[in-house]
């Protein structure tokens, strides 16, 4: 299919029929007789035949090019038995006119997927605009937009309210070290890094609630899964228990991969991104931090911390530990239960373990974690103390204290970073690729 206003002549849907197309060139195969164009527009792609003879022998013919802009005019008809082409169809061109011309210097970057996929290749992050023309790099947007409507249909379904937090904001939620701090008309303030706070004040008028926003980290390091501007969909459930909230991240996760699955287009996608792409099978693993710890010892050879030296409980499981479990396992892991000490301040203690908390990270094979969620300290007393802990001053956060005063309950929530989601789903060996104009240390253009 090709875009509608492409086709104006006679009924275009009916193969016979003369039409207008406009488009770019795709690929471009010339032969002895006959000139094939694969065009395409955002839409689809179309088999254009230029037969010998004066059509292709003109100055503009010998100036087609890749990304070439073009108007052609001619019969659409079905494909020759034993001939392929997209659709099974093509249109046999008596008339062109060429719309804006293209240097013939692309081939080293469009559809160039290694490279592409080279998350240190700086031409390829230079020339993201036009990366973006080639079929893998457009099909991965594609795959988003799809992802991120069986998002937000899933929360239709499950009956949860759509909200938009502000992104200026003057309280920090995942510690300071990756804040974005800026003037506020002479005030101290920040780009959020999650919507957490502000979703967690709004359950008790709206219900359970979610967005999708944009969060901020000024990550100081160069990985393959962290952007500094990334896609965050948080959702915050009241009244509920933590099996409740593992449940509920099971369940979306799993109405999100349906979705895309049972929307044709998106399966064209998956067909070209992840052939091999299955329904991860439930219930998903679930794992203790602490067992996970032995686990990590258990491995032969051991699979050791960031010092070198097997893990001891309280390590965080850095990036590459948690890659090399996530690929053994090689299935979604539910890993719960970490220790105070490395997690967030606002996180709710296990009340049978008071070492650990109420926590959970969702690792994906291929990419690690892509969900992190908790459920919340609901206790005034408790909170405060947490704030002191952590060396936060309370003053601006009295609007989030108010919560534990005005009918606190046991409540929870979760985020889940879309580029990550997306990286795991289409195969993608880094966000960078997940990301319109990827955002990270080093990086703030085009
Ligand atoms: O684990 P994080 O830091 O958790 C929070 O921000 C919670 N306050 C969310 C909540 O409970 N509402 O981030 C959540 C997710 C991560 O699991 C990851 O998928 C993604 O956000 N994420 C990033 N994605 C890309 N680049 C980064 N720098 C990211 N940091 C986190
Ligand atoms: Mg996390």
């Amino acid at each position: 299919k090709l875009n509608n206003k492409s086709v104006e002549l006679g009924d275009g849907t009916k193969k016979g029929t003369r039409v207008k197309v406009y488009g770019r060139i795709h690929h471009l195969r010339p032969q002895k007789h006959t000139t094939f164009i694969i065009l395409k527009d955002g839409y689809g792609l179309l088999q254009c035949v230029l037969p010998a003879g004066d059509l292709t022998k003109t100055y503009d013919a010998l100036m087609f090019a890749q990304e070439t802009a073009l108007v052609l005019y001619g019969e659409l008809r079905s494909v020759p038995a034993g001939q392929e082409a997209p659709d099974n169809r093509e249109l046999l061109v008596d008339y062109y006119k060429v719309l804006g011309q293209a240097p013939s210097d692309l081939d080293a970057i469009t559809n160039k997927v290694s490279k592409e996929q080279d998350p240190w290749d700086a031409q390829m992050l230079d020339s993201r605009h036009l990366v973006l023309r080639g079929e893998n790099a457009s099909a991965v947007l594609k795959l988003r937009e799809a992802v991120e409507l069986a998002f937000i249909d899933s929360y239709r379904e499950m009956e949860f309210r759509k909200v938009s937090p502000p992104a200026m904001v003057q309280t920090q939620v995942e510690g300071g070290s990756t804040l974005f701090k800026y003037d506020y008309y002479g005030e101290e303030a920040y780009l959020t890094q999650s919507s957490q706070l502000y979703l967690e004040t709004v359950v008790q008028s709206l219900g359970n609630v979610y967005c999708i926003e944009k969060s901020f980290r000024a990550e100081k390091s160069l990985t393959r899964r962290h952007l500094s501007e990334y896609t965050h969909i948080e959702g915050e459930l009241d009244f509920i228990e933590f099996e409740d909230l593992l449940e509920h991240i099971e369940e979306l996760i799993s109405r999100v991969v349906d979705k895309v699955l049972a929307d044709p287009a998106a399966a064209s996608y998956m067909k070209l991104l992840n052939p091999g792409f299955q329904k991860p099978s439930r219930p998903f693993l679930r794992m203790k931090y602490a067992d996970a710890i032995e686990w990590l010892n258990k491995q032969d050879p051991p699979i050791l911390n960031e010092e070198g030296n097997p893990h001891v409980f309280g390590d965080d499981i850095a990036e590459a530990a948690e890659r090399r479990m996530t690929d053994i396992i090689n299935r979604p892991i539910f890993l719960t239960h970490f220790p105070v000490e490395i997690k967030a301040f606002y996180m709710k203690k296990d009340p049978s373990d008071p070492r650990v908390t109420e926590s959970v990270d969702v690792l994906m094979p291929g990419v690690g974690e892509i969900v992190g969620g908790s459920m919340r300290m609901d206790d005034y007393d408790e909170l405060i103390e947490a704030y002191k802990k952590n060396g936060i001053g309370y003053e601006p956060y009295y609007w989030y204290t108010d919560q534990r005063k005005y009918g606190s309950s046991p409540h929870g929530g979760y985020g889940l970073g879309l580029e990550r989601f997306l990286a795991w789903m289409g195969n993608q060996h880094t966000v960078r690729t997940c990301s319109l104009y990827p955002r990270f240390m080093g990086r703030c253009k085009p």
